[in-house]
């Protein structure tokens, strides 16, 4: 017991712990084996990323977002062999925050607690939005099928914020003026709200309050149809882009004319961070599952891996094919990229589009059901710690599941719906979550090492104390290399005029607000890439000396360097708006937390 912020618990605690049967209920039911988690994986990994927020990434960066797919896959894979050390050490819910209690000690556990409810709950509200859009889309389709006027109307179908947002922002398409205009009003007040967005949360809460087994066979359909249509999609489109010639799509001129496979190079592929790593998460939701798994050990880390792989292999091939099918630049305001590829002006193939829809709508019900699996998973162990009240690891008695938890992860994905847009939630999860994967690489290597034990997994160690300062030295040189004007750029706080010009390509001069507004934006934007970046090579200088020292393992040390280089791709709202939220979380643990604790010496009853 100890009044320290930094008391650890020792791993040997927490799984008896696991193994207790005291909160209830007679524990979690044990009936997931490798097939179920592999299928979990998926089921978390491939959905709005992939269907929707694709589109969005492919803009900024064109076909070379293929490029930070696969960076992107290599921080995530390097992450996923540290969740699987730790979930095979540690085979119990609660997941990163669980391992960072055995490592960093318990302020960076609620820390990390913290943060996973922004993967976890935020995220489902993206993910919301997003299974809305496909939705309103497919009954729109199915009506002209049927030949029925089936249609949700706008203000029941769009965000306030979103509306309210692209209005501000001089949008006028026509649904936004439809929710704008035709919406009721009360004292003053237009009710618009996402309606399906608000039912598929309340459906997908009572699915998981009512048991894992069931909500396990529904996700295991859902991974199924996903997967199909996904096949679908790449194989009808590759098939398309090349019998139609269209592969010169895949080297798109830039404003400068030149052909690239970056037309706005490294810094326009860089810009699609938030969105490719949205694409990823979910891979670390499979380890919360330990408690609910036959063989934790065994089939966590395996679980985890074969879904990573698998997702990054379909995601490679879908940014080819929409890359081929459609010049980049078109996917602009492209929210449902998979189906916009087959309309009338594209590859033409209007049956296509119909059965995208119903597997967005499919491939995003997944996701929520894993998400909204995990969440309560990880209150139930920050309550078992005494670090949120007791009723949160309370077990429902008869379906076996962490009850109050769940319908509190209900509230808190549901209510923030009625008042937040999408851009703003998933910039928020990334950030969030890459940090949370950063806790977890470097948690891995302070916990001590251990013999290889047959069944079990262990990260391969590999000695980093050279190879990695030598990486770190070789990927400095490398960037010199490319671009002999690296070092001074990134120590320019000001706009070239060449930034400045870009930034106000095709704006009115004599609009000198506007001007105003665009050149600040492009000033900020490249501050905090300058000083993300150089805070980047400073941790990697750091890091290198530890390792040099203390002989770290070469995989955690990949895994922490290249997520944190994935966290120089966000913006400075990015930074604030996670900023307010870790503060507030401080607040909530000193007040909280910190006396209830049980490991505190005096616990407060
Ligand atoms: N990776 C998950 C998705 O794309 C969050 O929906």
């Amino acid at each position: 017991m100890s009044n320290s912020i930094f008391r650890t618990k020792k791993i040997a605690s927490i799984l008896a712990e696991g193994a207790d049967d005291s909160h209830g209920g007679g524990g979690l039911h044990r009936v997931l084996t490798l097939k179920d988690l592999t299928f979990f994986g998926i089921a978390a990994i491939l959905g709005a990323g992939s269907f929707s927020s694709l589109g969005g990434a492919v803009f900024h960066g064109g076909p070379g977002v293929v490029v930070l797919f696969i960076i992107t896959a290599i921080a995530c894979a390097f992450t996923a062999f540290c969740y699987s050390e730790f979930a095979s050490r540690i085979p119990v819910a609660g997941s990163a925050y669980t391992y960072a209690y055995a490592s960093f000690g318990e302020l960076f556990a609620w820390v990390i607690g913290w943060a996973l409810i922004m993967e976890y709950s935020i995220g489902n509200i993206y993910v919301s939005y997003s299974w809305s859009d496909y939705f309103t889309s497919f009954v729109d389709k199915l009506g002209q099928l049927l030949h029925l006027n089936l249609h949700i109307p706008e203000y029941l179908s769009t965000s306030y914020m979103e509306v309210k947002h692209a209005i501000a922002g001089g949008n006028t398409s026509k649904d936004v003026m439809d929710a704008w205009n035709n919406a009721p009003m009360i004292g003053g007040l237009r009710i618009i709200f996402d309606l399906p967005a608000l039912i598929i949360n309340a459906l997908i809460t009572w699915l998981v309050f009512v048991g894992v087994k069931e909500s396990r066979n529904f996700s295991n359909v859902m991974v199924i149809l996903k997967m199909v249509v996904v096949g679908l999609v790449i194989l009808v489109g590759g098939y398309l882009v090349f019998s139609k010639g269209l592969s010169f799509n895949w080297t798109p001129a830039n404003d400068a004319g030149v052909h690239s496979f970056m037309p706005n190079g490294f810094s326009g592929v860089m810009a699609a961070v938030s969105g490719v790593f949205f694409a990823y998460i979910g891979f670390d939701a499979v380890s919360v599952l330990a408690e609910e798994s036959k063989n934790p050990q065994r089939d966590l880390p395996r679980g985890m891996i074969l879904s990573l792989v698998i997702c990054t292999i379909v995601y490679i091939l879908l940014t080819l094919v929409l890359t081929g099918a459609v010049n980049y630049r078109q996917f602009e305001t492209v929210g449902d990229p998979l189906a916009f590829i087959f309309e009338k002006q594209n590859l033409d193939v209007s049956w296509m589009q119909f059965f995208v829809a119903i597997a967005a709508v499919v491939a995003m019900t997944s996701v929520l059901l894993v998400f909204q699996m995990g969440q309560p998973r990880i209150w139930m162990s920050m309550s078992r710690d005494g670090l949120l009240p007791p009723v949160f690891e309370k077990i429902h008695p008869k379906y076996k599941t962490p009850s109050f938890s769940t319908i509190v992860t209900g509230l808190v994905v549901g209510i923030p719906i009625l008042f937040t847009d999408k851009t703003f939630v998933l910039d928020f999860t990334s950030i969030a979550t890459l940090f949370a994967f950063v806790l977890v690489c470097g948690g891995v290597l302070l916990i001590p090492r251990k013999e290889k034990q047959p069944g079990k997994f262990n990260i391969p160690y590999v000695n980093g104390q050279f190879i990695f300062p030598l990486i770190i030295a070789a990927s400095f040189t490398g960037f010199m290399l490319v671009n002999p004007n690296y070092l001074h750029q990134l120590f320019s706080f000001s706009l070239t005029p060449a930034e400045t010009s870009a930034a106000l390509a095709g704006v009115d001069a004599n609009n000198t607000s506007l001007v105003q507004h665009l050149t600040d934006a492009a000033l900020t934007a490249k501050q905090t890439t300058n000083i993300s970046t150089i805070i980047f090579w400073l941790a990697g200088i750091s890091i290198s000396i530890l390792a040099l020292v203390k002989k770290y393992s070469l995989i955690p040390l990949l895994g922490l360097i290249t997520c944190l280089y994935l966290l120089t791709g966000m913006t400075a709202r990015n930074w604030a708006w996670f900023g307010g939220w870790l503060l507030l979380g401080l607040i909530i643990y000193f007040l909280y937390g910190y006396r209830r604790s049980r490991l505190a010496a005096t616990p407060v009853a």
